[in-house]
């Protein structure tokens, strides 16, 4: 066996001359296709093609997985579209070559196959995937505001049919292995012991290469995809608008008009990747990424051991976060004082995990790790105790010390209260320095972030733990300071309410959540607030009027007393059927005031200011994700903070300015506009 050794790369060539080609990106824990790792790959497929061996299969030598996507660092120095289009060129460069490669090639996919690594699998002639849950096979570019540029917009088309594969690219959404073998994206989806043979017999063998064939392969005919482009640009539409988000009809315009030519289309690929690389959207989705990242980087799983949790209240809060951890593999004690309560934590389990988890044996696996408790059996031998109990100081008080004693050295107690302070909470407790927030969201399966709750008190390396743990089940920690509504609450309330104002004062909901839409938000402030339900808006806010400066509309208060709930109830603002909103269509006669989205929106940033000059959260960066996170803050304007200083703080401040004038001192300017910059 001859060995070869890349910095990146390392080949080994077995018994049957063939070559297995390992991808290890230096110094990284995760494979991506930096400039030097395709640069490396362009010379080692040369050789290849010269010495002829019979064949070439492309494998990791991580354990991370296959491959994580491009350099997304290397997109963020690039200052103009040409730059752009050289680096993408460069990497369809290397793809072609591998594609027109004159022996069988192979990419054997375990764990991460994504954008650009898919993009590479997609150039080889067959690809074989790994069965288990971790493989992972997407294009997901679109979310950072392109698409695929390394060929994968030519090439996935013809080999799934364009249905399938426009989906794929506009949702961005990953699939698993065995999805992949029914779509036709692999050859085949085998378990991780047959890997390797398939990937050799397929090589052997050398059948023809897969592509899509009746009705499918139709869907790219020329005279079809005027059809299905028009149909597919409604479905974009309806998701997002364009001028936020352009690259969805970007790509619907090169599949429509190019794919007869691949040539022509490839390099209309690479045009329309480094156009939208340069606009404002991609530029803010790439921090976005980033943010994320930094998010990620608040806890590092090896920080905590956590094994077993043990959850306490089983309503809608405890009851997602305990099915939530039984999905993600941790053993979990749920604590109820009612059984009917943990019959129905059961009920809402099994239906996420028939969802997420389809296979009928993951199903079960994730159903025998959570047990329901009722005498809180779990308490001393869990590393992670939540308590998610009503929202009573004396009944968490009185839980908090009937546990501590019985809890074991060492595990992290944590509350998801989103009112009480902590501080008064942790007054009980012999150790109250263990004591921290994890403040989940509603719905738990949908909402990624959780805030990190800390004290002054609160031990260091126990927020370090809490944060840990999140990425232990994949959520996005943000460590906040205990202060009344913590960060997302805090800047959500005096937007929601500021809606609730003009709505009480004539105008339409429809108008209002439209600007709010408008502006980027991806629901609207008056279907918000009746999708949360105003009993819990109205507890909330009544909360934070007493120490912030908002003020509860009377009319909030007057349709919790008239038992209009919102979405629950069957009205609230709207009225809703069979939990559908009824559409009610706004006078045609009717003139909305201009400062509409202004009045929303300045509450919104200047509370975001108060937050941050208050140390909410460590920096404007942290707050930038927080609130995108938490409240779905427009990603493509890149966060509060980000939009604060694209916009300019002066302008912004006159805005508010004159908003006082126009409306109350519930505009007054927080201090910190008036200093420096906004981070
Ligand atoms: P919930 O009312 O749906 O559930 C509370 C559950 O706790 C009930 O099943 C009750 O039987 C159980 N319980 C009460 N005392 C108990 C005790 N001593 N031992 C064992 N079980 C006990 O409440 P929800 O909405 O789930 O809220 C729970 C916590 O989560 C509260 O602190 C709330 O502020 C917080 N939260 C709520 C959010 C929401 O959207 N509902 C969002 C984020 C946080």
């Amino acid at each position: 066996m001859t060995e070869y050794h890349y910095k990146n790369w390392r080949l080994e060539r077995d018994d049957h001359d063939i070559i297995w080609l390992y991808i290890d990106k230096e110094g990284r824990a995760t494979n991506v296709l930096s400039a030097d790792v395709l640069e490396e790959l362009y010379d080692i497929l040369g050789v290849l093609q010269k010495e002829r061996p019979q064949g070439l299969v492309i494998l990791s030598a991580k354990k991370s997985g296959f491959i994580a996507g491009a350099d997304i660092k290397e997109f963020t120095v690039l200052s103009s579209e040409k730059d752009a289009a050289d680096l993408i060129g460069r990497g369809q460069a290397v793809f072609d070559r591998l594609a027109i490669m004159d022996m069988p090639t192979v990419a054997m996919i375990q764990g991460f196959c994504l954008g650009g690594g898919m993009e590479l699998a997609l150039a080889c002639r067959y690809r074989v995937a790994d069965e288990d849950v971790s493989t992972k096979l997407g294009l997901p570019e679109i979310k950072l505001g392109i698409h695929p540029g390394f060929g994968g917009s030519v090439r996935l088309p013809p080999l799934v049919g364009a249905p399938a594969a426009m989906d794929m690219m506009l949702s961005g959404r990953a699939v698993s292995a065995r999805a992949a073998k029914k779509l036709g994206l692999v050859d085949y989806a085998v378990p991780e012991r047959r890997l390797k043979d398939a990937a050799r017999s397929l090589v052997l063998k050398s059948p023809a290469a897969k592509k899509a064939t009746g009705w499918k392969a139709w869907t790219n005919h020329r005279l079809v995809r005027p059809l299905l482009a028009r149909y597919l640009r409604k479905q974009v539409a309806k998701r997002a608008r364009q001028d936020h988000y352009p690259a969805p009809t970007a790509l619907i315009d090169l599949w429509q008009h190019h794919m007869s030519d691949p040539r022509r289309m490839m390099r209309e690929e690479a045009a329309s990747v480094a156009r939208l690389a340069m606009t404002d959207t991609a530029r803010s989705l790439v921090r976005v990424f980033f943010l994320q990242e930094q998010m990620k980087s608040q806890g590092r799983k090896d920080e905590i051991d956590v094994k077993h949790v043990h959850v306490i209240g089983g309503g809608v809060m405890g009851g997602d976060i305990a099915a939530w951890c039984a999905m993600r593999g941790l053993t979990v004690t749920i604590q109820d004082r009612s059984t009917d309560a943990l019959a129905r934590v059961v009920k809402r389990a099994a239906s996420l995990f028939k969802k997420r988890l389809k296979q009928p044996r993951l199903v079960r696996a994730a159903l025998d790790r959570l047990i329901p408790d009722i005498k809180g059996d779990g308490v001393p031998r869990a590393d992670v105790i939540i308590e998610a109990i009503f929202e009573d100081v004396e009944a968490k008080q009185g839980l908090y010390k009937e546990i501590e004693p019985r809890m074991k050295k060492g595990a992290l107690l944590a509350t998801n209260t989103s009112s009480i302070p902590l501080e008064m909470l942790g007054k009980v407790l012999k150790r109250p320095k263990r004591l921290v927030g994890l403040h989940f969201f509603n719905p738990v399966a949908k909402m990624q972030l959780v805030e990190i709750v800390r004290t002054g008190k609160t031990d260091e390396v126990v927020v370090r733990q809490a944060a840990a743990f999140c990425r232990h089940i994949d959520r996005l920690p943000l460590p906040v300071m205990s202060a009344p509504g913590f960060l997302v609450n805090r800047v959500l309330m005096p937007y929601l309410l500021e809606a609730v104002a003009l709505e009480e004062e004539g105008v339409p909901g429809a108008v209002i959540d439209k600007a709010a839409l408008d502006f980027g938000m991806p629901m609207g402030p008056i279907e918000l607030a009746d999708t949360v339900g105003l009993d819990i808006c109205l507890s909330v806010a009544r909360i934070l009027s007493q120490q912030l400066n908002v003020q509860v509309p009377q009319r909030l208060e007057q349709l919790v007393d008239a038992g209009r709930l919102g979405r629950k109830s069957g009205e609230g603002f709207y009225r809703y059927e069979s939990g559908k909103k009824v559409f009610r269509a706004i006078d045609q006669g009717y003139v909305a005031p201009t400062d509409i989205t202004d009045r929303m929106m300045m509450r919104f940033l200047n509370e975001a200011m108060a937050c941050l000059r208050e140390g909410i959260v460590d920096s404007g960066d942290l707050l930038d994700g927080g609130v995108i996170f938490g409240t779905g803050f427009a990603p493509f304007r890149g966060g509060p903070m980000h939009y604060i200083e694209k916009q300019g703080k002066e302008n912004l401040r006159k805005k508010l300015d004159q908003l006082e004038r126009d409306h109350g001192p519930r505009f007054r300017a927080d201090v910190s506009w008036a200093e420096g910059d906004a981070e």
